[in-house]
């Protein structure tokens, strides 16, 4: 081959010189984030595995994980390393969505995304997309192959491609990973059924009934209508498997450390496709031990200290969001110390639940003791504030509390339920029962947002009046949401008032998950009519959407602004305070049927944020299920 010489041969020089630098910063970026882990991971694994050749093998692994992740998701990387809590801005605002309801397949997403902006949304939630069973996926929460798109939706290559399109625009993406499980057709459960001991050891197997019947004593149900019990038989097997969740999802065995090395691998592979945000689907069950309720033992906190671990050294640009739909008590610990981190984020669940329950009873008592507990933690914890997702409402309320004033659980269920599915008087709600326990006579709820305020019955109704009071009361909760501190997170179609979808009903893979009645498809024609002035889903887009841009443009809304909440007369009026540097937010709701004369803490200057008007107030009249946005300039 014949020599390059001249300006050709000193350019291939150069581009050669150059590819080393940037090998070599690589190399020490790398070394330098692995040392200021190495010592405490290691501590951890040894720990949970005392196994230096998995523990070798894990480290390695990162490094080929590293040098796969792509330049621009490098320099991410390092901008949200330098920046610090990104994630944390004010101007974040979520959406979470099917994407084969929202646009058909991953590439009808991509043509979205204009519509994604004019939502003011930097932020979506793709639900389940990875391949699952048709049939046999709870919603695509039974995977059958970590790294495969399901055929319908696209490809990785679909779905990187989607990422950096919204990375250009500013958007994160978030996905699922499901960790506790996979499903019965992953390649790892076929084998496990064939009897390869390799692989039955990944799962809980088990010949013989008794410890099945020992963890049946102490470990509650998940499902206990659609998926009783926490094992199913495999009669060709002549085996028992753990399966927590549905029949079909059976439950990964995290004493293995190659089933912990394995999924950690497939986690970072799927963070190199440019996913933002990693949701740790129902990470409190991860570990099991005979003996307990198998929720939030010990060694979950491990193995997410490993894996916020394993995240900083390999993609530190990624946030890790915490599925935790528990009390209170055990939501905080999944933030971890400041020391030793463990997620950066975590669902805002019992304040969703108390926020319906407000709804229900006019009594704001309970909330505002959400509100402090939640306002009491420190300002580092980040919220993912919600109204309703892809789940039931759980009712995980304060019974302890609510036992103080004399109201029992059980009816206190069913008072929620009754209101909820429209049985009481006066309730414009409507909605289904989830998972009733025939034993119990617990039982959750489902319906959308737009439903539960009351949309679809006064549209049934043709009824304006109603009409009218339900979107102010849709409106004034998601007010509620954006007033607090955390990212605020749109269920896909709330924009627009959907309204439940009860089409499920006849299809025969859905038709017993009644969660399918706030899964329906997006509707198009009514997102058409935002413009159209006086329309339902011109009223909530616009009031949204002037919401978002208040959130986005005032320091009063600032994560690390002071809340509390105020002291009023009123038990359906909640109060909160925001303040930041010299402002200071008054935003007051009315949780209640009647007008309410609200009167000023003092009498001086208010900014109505919404009205942008500022006027001497003393007191002022606010609607039923309405709310204020006042602004006051602390003088000094
Ligand atoms: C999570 C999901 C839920 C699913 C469950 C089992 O709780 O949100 O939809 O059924 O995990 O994977």
């Amino acid at each position: 081959m014949p020599k390059k010489t001249g300006r050709n041969g000193s350019a291939a020089k150069t581009a050669l010189a150059q590819s080393k630098i940037i090998r070599d910063e690589d190399e020490r970026v790398f070394r330098e984030r692995l040392a200021r882990y190495y010592d405490e991971l290691r501590w951890l694994y040894m720990e949970l595995y005392d196994n230096n050749d998995m523990f070798a093998e894990l480290c390695s692994q990162m490094k080929v994980y590293y040098n796969q992740r792509n330049r621009k998701l490098k320099a991410l990387d390092q901008k949200r390393e330098i920046s610090g809590k990104w994630y944390r801005k004010r101007d974040m605002t979520g959406m979470m969505m099917y994407i084969d309801n929202f646009a058909g397949n991953i590439k009808g997403v991509q043509e979205k995304l204009p519509y994604l902006e004019q939502c003011h949304v930097n932020y979506i939630h793709l639900m389940p997309f990875l391949d699952s069973p048709k049939g046999r996926s709870d919603g695509g929460y039974a995977v059958a192959d970590f790294r495969k798109v399901k055929p319908e939706l696209g490809t990785m290559d679909d779905l990187a491609e989607l990422a950096e399109k919204c990375h250009e625009k500013g958007i994160s993406v978030c996905m699922d990973f499901v960790m506790n499980h996979t499903s019965e057709d992953h390649e790892w459960a076929v084998k496990a059924r064939e009897g390869d001991g390799e692989y039955m050891s990944r799962y809980f197997f088990y010949s013989d009934p008794s410890i099945p019947q020992e963890y049946e004593k102490t470990v509650p149900q998940v499902f206990p209508t659609t998926a009783p019990g926490n094992f199913t038989y495999l009669p060709k097997q002549g085996h028992y498997v753990m399966t927590t969740f549905y029949p079909y999802q059976w439950d990964l065995n995290y004493r293995n450390p190659r089933v912990f090395n394995e999924m950690m691998y497939n986690f970072l592979y799927l963070a190199n496709q440019g996913m933002d945000i990693i949701r740790i689907d129902a990470v409190p069950y991860i570990w099991k031990e005979l003996g307990t309720d198998c929720r939030n033992l010990p060694k979950v906190h491990t193995i997410v200290r490993m894996m916020r671990m394993i995240g900083e050294i390999v993609c530190p640009g990624i946030v890790l969001l915490g599925e935790v739909v528990m009390e209170p008590e055990k939501v905080a610990p999944y933030f971890g110390t400041v020391e030793k981190p463990e997620c950066h984020m975590l669902y805002n669940v019992t304040t969703m639940a108390t926020t319906w329950n407000t709804v229900a009873t006019r009594d704001i008592r309970l909330l505002r003791k959400q509100m402090d507990i939640v306002c009491s933690l420190p300002k580092e914890y980040t919220f993912l504030n919600y109204l309703r997702c892809h789940d039931d409402i759980g009712w995980g309320i304060d019974y302890a509390e609510l036992k103080r004033w004399e109201m029992e659980e059980v009816p206190h269920k069913k008072y929620l339920n009754d209101y909820f599915q429209g049985k009481t008087e006066g309730s414009v709600s409507r909605g289904e029962l989830y998972n009733e326990d025939p034993i119990t006579g617990d039982a959750r709820f489902c319906a959308t947002t737009a439903s539960m305020c009351g949309i679809e019955s006064a549209g049934f109704e043709q009824d304006d009046v109603k009409m009218s009071r339900a979107i102010t009361k849709d409106i004034m909760l998601h007010a509620y949401m954006f007033t607090q501190s955390g990212i605020p997170m749109l269920y896909s179609g709330d924009e627009i008032g959907q309204i439940n979808d009860y089409t499920y009903r006849d299809n025969s893979e859905k038709a017993l998950d009644s969660r399918y009645i706030h899964r329906g498809k997006f509707c198009w024609e009514l997102a058409g009519r935002i413009r159209e002035k006086g329309s339902v889903q011109n009223r909530i887009f616009s009031a949204l959407f002037k919401l978002e841009a208040i959130r986005k443009e005032e320091p009063v809304f600032d994560a690390d602004a002071e809340v509390y909440t105020k002291d009023y007369s009123d038990l359906s009026i909640l109060w909160i305070v925001r303040k930041a540097g010299p402002e200071e937010l008054h935003a007051v709701f009315n949780f209640s049927d009647e007008c309410k004369t609200i009167w000023m803490p003092e009498t001086t200057e208010y900014a109505d944020l919404l009205t942008g008007e500022k006027r001497m107030l003393e007191k002022v009249n606010l609607p039923s299920w309405d709310f204020l946005w006042m602004k006051k300039e602390i003088r000094i």
